[in-house]
This record gives C-alpha cells, sequence and structure tokens, in this order.
C-alpha cells in the first residue's frame, strides 16, 4: 500500500517561533518542529511535505496543488486563521480533510482571536498543546485516513 502524504502547512510569523512571543508559543523553533514531525513520520510511515509563508496567496497556491498529491492536509493558518476567506475557500475547493492545529490556546486569548475560518470544515482542532499539537494531529490525521479506507 502507498504511504498517506501529509501536507502541514504553517502560516505567517511562524518563521519566528523560537524567537517571538516565547511565553505564548514556547522556544521551539519551526525548524524543530518540522524535525519532530519527519521523525514521526517515519514512525507512522507517512510521508510529510511541511511548508511555511508569511503570504496569503503562496498558502492558497500550496493547497491547490494539494489535489491529487496529498491525502490530508494539517494546517496551523496563524493569523490568518482569523481573516482569510481566500484560505477557507482554497481548502473548501480541494475538498481534502483538514485538521487546524495552533500552539496556544486561541479560546484563552484576545477575542479577535476566538472565530476562526477554518474551524467548521475541519475534521478537527487542535489549540493549546505546543508543538506536541503537530504530532497529536499527525496521529489522528492517519486514524482519519485508515477510518475512510476501511468503511
Ligand atoms: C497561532 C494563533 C494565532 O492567533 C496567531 O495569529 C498565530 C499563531 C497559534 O499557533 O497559536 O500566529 O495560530
Amino acid at each position: 500500500m502507498t504511504p498517506h502524504r501529509l501536507l502541514i502547512l504553517n502560516g505567517p510569523n511562524l518563521n519566528m517561533l523560537g524567537v517571538r512571543e516565547k511565553g505564548i508559543y514556547g522556544t521551539a523553533t519551526l525548524q524543530t518542529i518540522e524535525a519532530s514531525c519527519q521523525e514521526k513520520a517515519k514512525a507512522l510511515g507517512v510521508v510529510v511535505a511541511f511548508r511555511q509563508s508569511n503570504h496569503e496567496g503562496e498558502l492558497v497556491t500550496w493547497i491547490q496543488q494539494a489535489m491529487g498529491q496529498q491525502d490530508f492536509i494539517i494546517i496551523n493558518p496563524a493569523a490568518y486563521t482569523h481573516t482569510s476567506v481566500a484560505i477557507r475557500d482554497a481548502l473548501l475547493a480541494v475538498g481534502l480533510p483538514v485538521i487546524e492545529v495552533h500552539l496556544s490556546n486561541i479560546h484563552r486569548r484576545e477575542p479577535f482571536r476566538h472565530h476562526s475560518y477554518v474551524s467548521d470544515i475541519a475534521v478537527g482542532v487542535i489549540a493549546g498543546f505546543g508543538q506536541q499539537g503537530y504530532l497529536a494531529a499527525m496521529d489522528l490525521a492517519c486514524h482519519h485516513l485508515a477510518t475512510l479506507h476501511s468503511s
């Protein structure tokens, strides 16, 4: 059987992890998180493409390109979570299952972070567990894909 393909997308300012607001986002860099995800991918027997962009259009393009190339999208849209109809529409257009991840618990933060344009079209949302959220999302994505393929 061909291995499941997971696309992990990261939005703006996540390239600043390790430097930016460490009290909220922790000290792990995005490179560290990617390394953990690639290690986990080996353990799960899946293929992971891990990307970050500060540009909404680039994220939209990557989502569009995932059609037929990826089986699942794990996305931390960062600030675009709260603003981007374009990212929501791209996710709806490709129709792949999605898990939304946030390092921080957005519901414990400012009211403008409580609304997400992605949550209601996602399989589920993980928020508040730092980099562990990405690893949990990978487990859950594999579980979801296994359930889809067995039914
Ligand atoms: C974030 C939460 C967003 O509100 C914020 O704009 C981010 C990161 C998180 O991972 O906790 O940049 O998505």
